[in-house]
């Protein structure tokens, strides 16, 4: 039978998702709200998102059926992110669409959140500007506010992970440098703003794990040793050149920690046909530049989905269900419970 239409979930830290795909993986249609009341408070409170996916989601998935003009009954398959993630949103989620699921007598299938992240590439319309269909095995970057971690992505379903933060996320650095900025939050893209106008030579600061075997990440280091440079500051504001030239100075030791992470990855890695970077923090310019041309030296394209299908989405979830779903797997994953950790 069709898996198709196929509707997914994703709740599983701050935004509220829903897609609808057909067999291709074309999107028939999308909606996304991101929360709003966390940037407020500094960063993601998980009670308060729970509750907030509950109140949007079942008008969000209602919304999302009126797009494609398709009815719950026309819905062949549902998915949701089952972890890794906060748990209360990946109750609400899951349960959610387990609920439809089981009153349209149609299975569900629950979808790791990472795999939903390195498998989107893959999908038809992602790197359709380039002209490029990913084949495996590629090498994926993870770098988001929630993740940070090296895969070589071996087949669907068929993971090697290279290596991860012992610490901080790449996004949880920038966010909590750009909040001793004096920088909103999320802090990145203010970070990344601000560093254009600063020195990135002005400060030297620390390359954690830079030239290490393997390809784990490491930040709270550089995260302590900027903090130190603006103690002397006191509480007097530091004056605009001094927070360019240390949001200059920062992200270009996070470049450098990448790059140098990356070309371990690939030698950990070295079948890979393509690197490929996914989350929030691959917007950053000047990091997509410097792993542009670790690619480049390796002569294998340098690949980045649009941002939107970088950082959290519905569409990716709905995506890696066709995959996992392509391979024959008929799971029906009603009583699996969501997970807040799945390596
Ligand atoms: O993937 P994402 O939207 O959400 C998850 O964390 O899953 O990533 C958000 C993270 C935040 O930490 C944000 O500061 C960071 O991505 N980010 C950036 C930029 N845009 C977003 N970091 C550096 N430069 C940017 N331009
Ligand atoms: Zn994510």
């Amino acid at each position: 039978a069709s898996v198709t239409p196929l509707l997914a979930i994703e709740t599983s830290c701050d935004d509220t998702a829903c897609a609808i795909l057909d067999a291709n993986g074309t999107v028939l249609s999308e909606a996304l709200l991101s929360q709003e009341s966390h940037a407020a408070l500094g960063g993601v409170v998980p009670e308060i998102a729970a509750r907030a996916h509950l109140d949007i989601l079942p008008n969000l998935v209602d919304l999302t059926l009126e797009r494609a003009g398709l009815t719950l009954g026309d819905i062949a398959h549902f998915a949701a992110t089952t972890g890794p993630g906060l748990i209360g949103g990946l109750i609400v989620g899951s349960n959610y669409a387990k609920g439809l699921a089981l009153s349209q007598g149609k299975p569900f299938i629950g979808i790791n959140h990472i795999e939903g992240h390195i498998l989107t590439p893959r999908l038809p319309s992602a790197l359709a500007d380039e002209g490029i269909t990913l084949s495996f095995p590629y090498l994926a970057m993870l770098v988001s506010g929630g993740h940070c971690q090296c895969v070589s992505v071996e087949e669907t379903g068929h993971y090697r992970r290279l290596g991860g933060t012992i610490d901080d996320s790449a996004g949880e650095a920038f966010d909590k440098v750009a909040k001793m900025l004096g920088l909103g939050w999320p802090g990145g893209p203010a970070l990344e703003k601000l560093a254009t106008e600063g020195d990135d030579t002005a400060y030297s600061l620390p390359r954690p794990l830079k030239g290490r075997d393997g390809c784990d990440f490491s930040f709270s280091g550089l995260k302590t040793a900027v903090s130190r440079l603006i103690e002397p500051y006191g509480k007097a504001a530091l004056s605009h050149r001094v927070a360019a030239d240390l949001a200059a100075s920062f992200q270009r030791a996070v470049a450098d920690v990448m790059a140098d992470r990356a070309e371990h990855a690939l030698a950990l890695a070295p079948q890979a046909t393509a690197l490929v970077v996914a989350g929030g923090v691959a917007a950053n310019r000047t990091l997509r530049a410097r792993l542009e041309s670790v690619a480049e030296r390796h002569a294998i394209p340098f690949l980045a989905p649009p941002l939107r299908l970088c950082t959290d989405n519905a569409v990716m979830i709905g995506w890696a269900a066709l995959e996992r779903l392509a391979q024959g797997e008929r799971p029906n994953d009603i009583t699996i419970a969501p997970r807040p950790r799945w390596p």
